[in-house]
């Protein structure tokens, strides 16, 4: 059935009725005609949905594209030829990405330099509704994979109203940031049930599970979509999703997995999104309690294709599963991961979400870091038990950044009290990273059982001094550099507003929180020589006894 046998003058030669040999070109030109919806499938990957228009042996995308968020997920439009059956398509550099949309990855904001990415996809026409075709990346990675001709609704479903908005009730879980691993900032979409179960093991062996570490995370690149009756289901890389679960159970450790509201979600490395939740969400949910986990990260993606993009239609999706996960009576941890729109912060916690992302994705570089974690100084207030902010996953030990970024990063996030999802490859972690990702009192400072809002002592050029009160009547001080060289930073001792007071006997301990060793509390002002990019962090509490200023 392939074209390239059935073209006109083939069909002429053989029968010589007229008729035949018309029908014959209509048959060829309509297994040629690339025109309409094609859903593009990479193998145990994400699926891009693309809408195509023929002209001659030119073949186009239409823009938007449909359910994957236009264009067929992170890519851009998609251009080339069609000739003697054999398909060639390129994709054309992606459009700028909506204000609030994560950023594409591999494209500025996302987890590497600034860059075009060209995906090159090159196959031959099976049939009029499959073309099997390999995809190769700017990397220069070739994926085996398919185009499918699949009926519009599939490729633009419907967009819906979203459910009227009310509170979901507290579920009672993460009455401290949740703390764990998470595939996406090291795998992206390239891991499988084996890398998995690999960071299970090295979650105990490397003392990260002793370090209060409990959730292993499974974001993007799970599922294949879903089975006759509906249900979802893993893919090739991840063939028994509940076997997976036992499995870090019987390590002591929780297990978190990844959906959307839309009906995708966002797209990795393979490209494409996978099957998100859209319509399913109580299936989904049951599923999820069902095979044992205890986490969803859920992921807004493709949900700008089917919902509107007010706060309402935001909260509304979100509110969905959120209820369903309620109703499946097993403790699921509900992460929210919509970028931060529609201040997030002031109404994640009526979804029943644990913590909700609010910013666009990490990456591993300084400035992405350095924006994130000092721009959710200023929302810290509406972090509260069982209800978090969470500036992203952590990008410690991946290699982008120095050691003192790397601490800098630590301390920040445990400033703020932020989930600590750690990104990096537990199974070969250096000591520095370890000494980073486990330093027990830095810990501390994130899980401290009453959360305050985080301050600014003061903000001199470069040179920021951050406080947080603690429980018990201590301070956790932060004297961060964000400048290019060496800085001096200095806050005075008496700027810390202690509810008890300093009287009598009473005295003031610090703890460099880094070196661990305390730092003298004579005189009125604390000094350090912080590093470029560096940090020194205190815990500054009260003792009894003679001393101090
Ligand atoms: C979004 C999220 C990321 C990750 C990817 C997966 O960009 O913000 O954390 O889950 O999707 O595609």
């Amino acid at each position: 059935m392939r074209i390239s046998r059935f073209t006109p003058r083939r069909c002429a030669a053989l029968l010589p009725s007229v008729f035949l040999m018309l029908l014959c070109a209509l048959v060829a030109s309509a297994q040629a005609d690339m025109n309409g919806y094609w859903a593009f499938h990479v193998k145990d990957g994400g699926v891009a949905y693309f809408q195509l228009q023929q002209n001659g042996e030119n073949v186009s995308s239409v823009s938007p594209a449909g359910r994957g968020g236009g264009g067929g997920g992170r890519g851009g439009g998609l251009t080339g030829t069609l000739h003697n059956g054999k398909l060639h398509l390129e994709t054309a550099p992606p459009a700028a990405a909506p204000a609030g949309a994560p950023a594409p990855a591999g494209a500025a904001g996302g987890r590497g330099a600034a860059q075009v990415r060209i995906t090159v996809y090159d196959g031959a026409v099976t049939n009029a509704n499959r073309v099997d075709v390999s995809k190769t990346t700017t990397g220069g990675k070739t994926y085996p994979g398919w185009f499918e001709r699949v009926p519009r609704e599939e490729a633009v479903p419907n967009r819906v109203a979203p459910p009227e908005l009310h509170d979901v009730p507290d579920n009672g879980l993460a009455r401290t940031p949740p703390m764990g691993w998470n595939s996406w900032n090291k795998f992206q979409d390239e891991f499988d049930d084996a890398t998995v179960r690999g960071m299970a093991d090295a979650m105990v062996s490397s003392g990260m599970a002793k370090a209060g570490y409990t959730y292993i995370v499974v974001d993007e690149g799970w599922t294949s979509g879903r089975d006759a009756s509906g249900h979802i289901i893993g893919n090739g890389k991840f063939p028994n999703m509940k076997a997976l679960a036992d499995y870090v159970h019987s390590k002591g450790l929780k297990i978190g997995i990844y959906s959307s509201p839309g009906p995708q979600s966002c797209s990795g490395r393979m490209g494409g999104g996978y099957e998100g939740s859209f319509n399913h969400e109580d299936d989904d949910a049951m599923t999820f309690a069902n095979w044992g986990y205890d986490y969803l990260k859920y992921d807004w993606c493709s949900a700008r294709g089917v919902y509107d993009g007010t706060r309402e239609a935001n909260q509304g999706a979100y509110q969905k599963m959120g209820e369903a996960l309620l109703k499946t009576g097993r403790p699921i941890v509900y992460s929210l991961c919509q970028y931060g729109s529609g201040d997030v912060w002031k109404w994640g916690a009526k979804t029943g979400g644990n913590l909700w992302r609010t910013t666009g994705d990490i990456g591993d570089r300084w400035e992405s870091m350095e924006q994130r974690g000092f721009g959710n100084i200023e929302i810290s207030k509406y972090t509260r038990v069982g209800h978090w902010n969470d500036p992203d996953m952590l990008e410690v030990g991946n290699g982008g950044m120095t050691a003192d970024e790397y601490r800098t990063h630590m301390s920040l996030w445990c400033m703020l009290q932020s989930p600590l999802m750690a990104g990096n490859d537990l199974r070969s972690m250096t000591d520095e990273t370890k000494s980073i990702l486990m330093n027990p009192d830095v810990i501390a400072l994130d899980q401290d059982r009453e959360p305050h809002p985080v301050q600014y002592l003061s903000q001199q050029g470069k040179s920021e001094v951050v406080i947080r009160q603690l429980s018990g009547d201590a301070y956790a001080v932060g004297l961060y550099n964000r400048g290019d060289n060496p800085a001096e930073i200095s806050f005075r001792w008496d700027a810390l507003k202690f509810d008890t007071g300093l009287y009598g006997f009473r005295r003031l301990v610090a703890q460099d929180l880094w070196k661990h060793e305390p730092v003298p509390t004579t005189g009125d002002t604390f000094t350090a020589t912080v590093p470029k990019h560096g940090v020194v962090l205190l815990r500054v509490s009260i003792a009894a006894g003679r001393g101090g200023f």
